[in-house]
């Protein structure tokens, strides 16, 4: 999420604030609702910000007019608090010493700022980002050096981040740390660069430094220096010149920016589960107090509240009911002041689903959002919200937010089966075990796949339609694999619950017919034999997303994608979406589409 630049330089070369300003330009690809500078003197630090794009921001504050030798710069997607001046970075201490702008989540901030104002600090945002420079600036204040503040940060502080500060008693200096979220040093002569992304910096120079997790970087106008974290021992890294264009850039090195955000999915996994525990907790609580839920979302947020409701049924609780936004008026007379109505959206600005809760508010509805955009439409009607962090997604085509989407539904679920007792203590470590596992599972799963989706892709763009096919909640998969398929390579998939495609849509099965089966070894597992054997005695070729070892099925379908053991029961719907997000992809790529921008979509539909 966000974007970072920060500048130290030795001679003045033209306005610093031009470069802050034209480095957070390069970054807007990344999406954000604010900006800020600041630039840092002896005597004092000086920050512009506020709510709006770089071009209104920036040229409102005349950034370009600022002078200096070192300036930090940010642009926020409001993760705490809502998009508006005061939220936005760089923050400041409250003796005015010490700046920071920081990407991602301090997970534990409530408890340092409560110590914090014990201290008597005071804080005016409602960001976690706050409590950095006021801890920073004690821990200066007792006598530590910044080097010395900053390990007892790094020691003090959970979550995921990066941080860039700066502070009056040196003010050539940039020091930057991170944890699961990317910082690049970039070097030139007598000025030196520390950026989110090498576009902010490529025009100045292509020689880049990788900041590792649990690294220290201080960096002066001539040279920078890398130490480890918590050891401190000085570590030895070369630059490495990048030999990207500032498109290739800005796409992280990867063609488009969809395939980038299916690489990302690990990192957001981590991201959310590193955050709202309490919250969470709370959720499964307050489910139980309803007397029915109505899931709500469109496209694939539908789908993943329709795999919502497949885990809340077996998680016991209250009735669920799904419904597609735009049908809304079927379930409105449901709707009562003992309902609770969970919108799911990436946005948050879907006119369906907002014209659906808005109804089910006036009839008196408990209304949950998750959603993924802060502050966004969704978010002021809702009385409770549950954040997915995925960061912005650019491409059309969701994907890391349908996985994020999924993974909070999961965890309300997880959290509803603690208050029901549906689940045996040996099923919850089960459910457990699969929550801490899924991030490195997406990740193997996407290193081990890649290339085989990009194979069978060939195959596949030479086809009009195909089949996807599942069973309970992997009904919800396959609708959402056949969405990614049909979206950006245009060809015609449908998902069919696999039982009832010999009620019809088999008739248009002929030789070589793609049928693409999620089938994770679930109590439906031999049912889907029956489907996958039904299919192929038609001449299908049939293509399975299978447990691993499942040899039966290996035997009896044309190609399989194999899904670790321990995702059949809980989050299949995460780990078997995997490989048929890089199979529509390449297949969209080969029949030499562009999947970042599909014909006749928008990113967010606002109209009904
Ligand atoms: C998904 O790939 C689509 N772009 C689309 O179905 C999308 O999920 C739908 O429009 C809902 O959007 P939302 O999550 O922002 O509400």
């Amino acid at each position: 999420m966000c974007g970072i630049i920060g500048i130290t330089r030795k001679e003045d070369d033209g306005p610093i604030g031009k470069h802050i300003y034209d480095a957070l330009a390069r970054l807007e690809y990344r999406g954000y609702d604010s900006v800020g500078i600041a630039v840092i003197d002896q005597d004092h630090i000086q920050v512009k910000k506020d709510k709006g794009p770089i071009t209104l921001v920036g040229k409102k504050l005349n950034f370009e007019s600022l002078e200096g030798n070192t300036a930090i710069g940010h642009s926020r997607w409001a993760t705490h608090g809502p998009p508006s001046k005061i939220n936005a970075h760089p923050h400041k201490s409250m003796a005015g010493d010490v700046v920071v702008v920081h990407n991602d989540i301090i997970e534990n901030f409530i408890d340092l700022r409560n110590e914090l104002i014990a201290l008597g600090y005071k804080f005016i945002s409602q960001t976690d980002t706050e409590v950095i420079p006021h801890f920073l600036s004690h821990q200066l204040q007792t006598g530590q050096s910044m080097e010395e503040a900053i390990v007892e940060l790094v020691r003090r502080i959970t979550g995921t981040f990066a941080i860039v500060i700066a502070h009056t008693l040196e003010p050539e200096k940039i020091y930057a740390i991170k944890k699961d979220n990317p910082l690049v040093i970039g070097q030139s002569e007598n000025i030196m660069y520390c950026a989110r992304d090498v576009p902010a910096f490529l025009p100045w120079t292509n020689k880049v430094v990788t900041l590792k997790d649990n690294e220290l970087a201080i960096i002066t106008p001539e040279d920078y220096q890398i130490i480890s974290l918590p050891s401190q021992e000085p570590v030895e890294r070369n630059p490495h010149e990048v030999t990207w264009t500032a498109d290739a850039a800005q796409k992280g090195g990867f063609p488009h920016h969809m395939l980038k955000e299916i690489h990302e999915q690990p990192r957001v996994i981590a991201t959310q589960l590193a955050t709202q525990q309490k919250q969470f907790e709370e959720l499964g609580e307050i489910i139980t107090h309803a007397s029915k839920i109505i899931l709500v979302g469109a496209g694939t947020a539908y789908y993943a509240s329709l795999t919502a409701f497949y885990t809340f049924v077996k998680m016991g609780g209250p009735i669920v009911v799904p419904c597609i936004a735009a049908e809304w008026d079927t379930v409105s007379d449901l709707v009562d002041d003992k309902t609770l109505v969970i919108a799911v959206s990436q946005s948050g600005e879907t006119l369906d689903t907002i014209k659906a809760v808005k109804d089910g508010k006036a009839k008196g509805c408990k209304l949950l959002s998750v959603v993924n955009v802060t502050g966004s439409s969704l978010t002021h009607v809702s009385d409770y919200v549950a954040y997915i962090h995925a960061g912005p997604e650019i491409g059309v085509a969701a994907t890391k937010t349908y996985v994020s989407l999924a993974l909070a539904l999961w965890r309300i679920g997880f959290n509803l089966a603690k208050f029901t007792g549906k689940l045996n203590q040996r099923e919850m470590s089960e459910f457990q075990q699969a929550l801490q596992s899924i991030s490195s599972v997406v990740a193997d799963l996407i290193r081990k796949y890649e290339a085989k989706a990009r194979d069978l892709a060939k195959w596949m763009s030479t086809k009009n339609s195909a089949f996807y096919l599942g069973r309970g909640i992997s009904y919800g998969t396959a609708l959402e694999g056949a969405l990614k398929m049909k979206e950006i390579s245009y060809i015609h998939a449908e998902a069919y619950p696999a039982g009832e495609s010999k009620h019809g849509p088999i008739a248009l099965v002929e030789e070589d017919y793609p049928v693409i089966f999620t089938i994770p070894n679930d109590h439906n597992r031999s049912k889907m034999m029956g489907s996958v054997q039904e299919m192929k005695a038609r001449g299908a070729t049939v293509i399975g997303i299978i447990e691993e070892g499942d040899d039966q099925m290996k035997d009896t379908l044309d190609d399989y994608f194999e899904i670790p053991k321990g995702f059949s029961r809980f989050l299949s719907n995460i780990a078997y979406i995997i490989p048929q997000q890089l199979f529509a992809y390449y297949t969209s790529r080969n029949k030499g589409h562009n999947p970042d921008l599909p014909k006749n979509l928008a990113k967010a539909v606002t109209v009904e």
